[in-house]
């Protein structure tokens, strides 16, 4: 498989953006904690281009979406504490525009300052946003000269600001976290140096099963914790207690471990695991000697044997690409799976790629994110780019070579 990459994109250095008004689309999608931000990563992710786009004088209309709200009147998904943590970080002015449906931002481009900017108040709060409609993105085009995507975490969405606004400009292109983000992933995609080991884990198990027949052919072996692992483990026959399982995916991850098994590829589960009565109490913790989970108990780690097998097989690796934790690591009882397999990814002479919000937080947890190759912005983004879909996002900007 060969990567498009940025095949025909412009970033923003090809784009003129001088005394233009830019719409810069960004993904600001931060956790917040009683409505502080509990990691700021996508922020700071951002400020390469903003701050180009300010030291070469455009007129800067940022815009992102927060969490999902179901309406405008779900305040705690305001980009209000956003907007403040943007203005310390770029020692200007953030204002915060509160009806991103409106073309008001006119009035409020005509006296903007050097040292002002302004962001668009959380775009899923407009109904047409993830219907990709195409009033909305009219109503922002009449007002925009230049369409900048650096969303990279949202690339994969087919939404208004996303797809249908571009689908309108002329002028228009990727920013700087993008143009990192595909230079940095088109390593696993392009030759990647082998074995090419993908370790997953994390809660969502039906997405990553699906991730997991894609990636069948591209790597040389998967080593699977976290919560997907017991689905597996069940297909198996093996007792999982009251572990998360998804029922209806039990039979196509059977069928799954056979199809990776015909292929000669390894797949590495769980051996052992730490388990729990119920997942907010450490004291009934214990180690299982084997595979096997007792019917009063739930696995929230992988457990000691598992991770010496990890290890093993990560030392050898040419690339690894991670996503998902290895079980419940905010719980410090929980977190030594998790833990251990960062160090070991961190230590490894392969390139390795981190993808998505949960393995960005557990690798900063860790102490070890400074080893990786890279740490995607990207959840969702980074596994369907890897494994060669089309991110709408990316596709719309393109431009076909006549
Ligand atoms: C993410 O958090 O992965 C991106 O910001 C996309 O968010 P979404 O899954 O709500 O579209």
């Amino acid at each position: 498989m060969a990567s498009n990459g940025l095949k025909g994109i412009r970033t923003v250095r090809d784009l003129n953006v001088e005394g233009k008004t830019v719409f810069l689309r960004l993904d600001l999608n931060v956790p917040l904690d009683d409505g502080k931000i509990s990691d700021e990563t996508r922020i700071t992710a951002s400020l390469p281009t903003i701050r180009y786009l300010m030291d070469h004088g455009a007129k800067i209309v940022m815009a992102s979406h927060l969490g999902r709200p179901k309406s405008a009147e779900d305040r705690q998904f305001s980009l209000e504490p956003v907007a403040r943590r943007l203005s310390e970080l770029l020692d200007a002015e953030v204002m915060l525009f509160d009806d991103p449906a409106s073309d008001g931002v006119k009035s409020l481009l005509v006296g903007l300052k050097k040292n002002q900017l302004i962001l668009l108040e959380n775009v899923r709060f407009v109904p047409g946003e993830t219907k990709d409609s195409e009033e909305f993105a009219q109503v922002i085009a009449s007002y925009c000269d230049v369409y900048v995507n650096d969303a990279f975490g949202a690339s994969h969405r087919a939404h208004a600001t996303i797809h249908a606004l571009p689908k309108l400009m002329k002028e228009k292109g990727v920013g700087l976290l993008i143009e990192k983000e595909l230079t940095m992933l088109d390593q696993l995609i392009d030759n990647p140096k082998r074995p090419y080991l993908a370790v997953l884990g994390g809660a969502k198990v039906s997405d990553k099963i699906a991730v997991i027949e894609k990636f069948m052919d591209l790597v040389d072996g998967f080593l699977i914790g976290g919560a997907m692992a017991y689905t597996f483990l069940k297909s198996q026959g093996h007792p999982t207690g009251k572990s998360l399982v998804e029922a209806d995916r039990v039979r196509f991850s059977g069928e799954m471990l056979k199809r990776i098994e015909a292929r000669d590829k390894t797949v590495l589960l769980p051996i052992d695991h730490v388990v729990t009565k119920s997942i907010t109490d450490t004291k009934s913790m214990r180690t299982t000697p084997g595979v096997a989970i007792n019917d009063d108990e739930l696995g929230v780690d992988i457990g000691p044997k598992t991770l010496v097998q990890f290890e093993t097989a990560l030392r050898e690796a040419g690339t690894i690409f991670w996503n998902g934790p290895m079980g419940v690591f905010e719980t410090p009882e929980f977190s030594r799976g998790t833990f251990g397999v960062a160090k070991a990814i961190a230590e490894s002479q392969a390139v390795k790629i981190v993808g998505g919000g949960d393995s960005a937080a557990a690798a900063e947890a860790s102490g070890h994110a400074g080893q990786m190759t890279h740490i995607s912005t990207g959840g969702g983004a980074s596994l369907e780019y890897l494994q060669g879909d089309k991110l709408p996002g990316l596709e719309v900007l393109r431009q076909r070579s006549r």
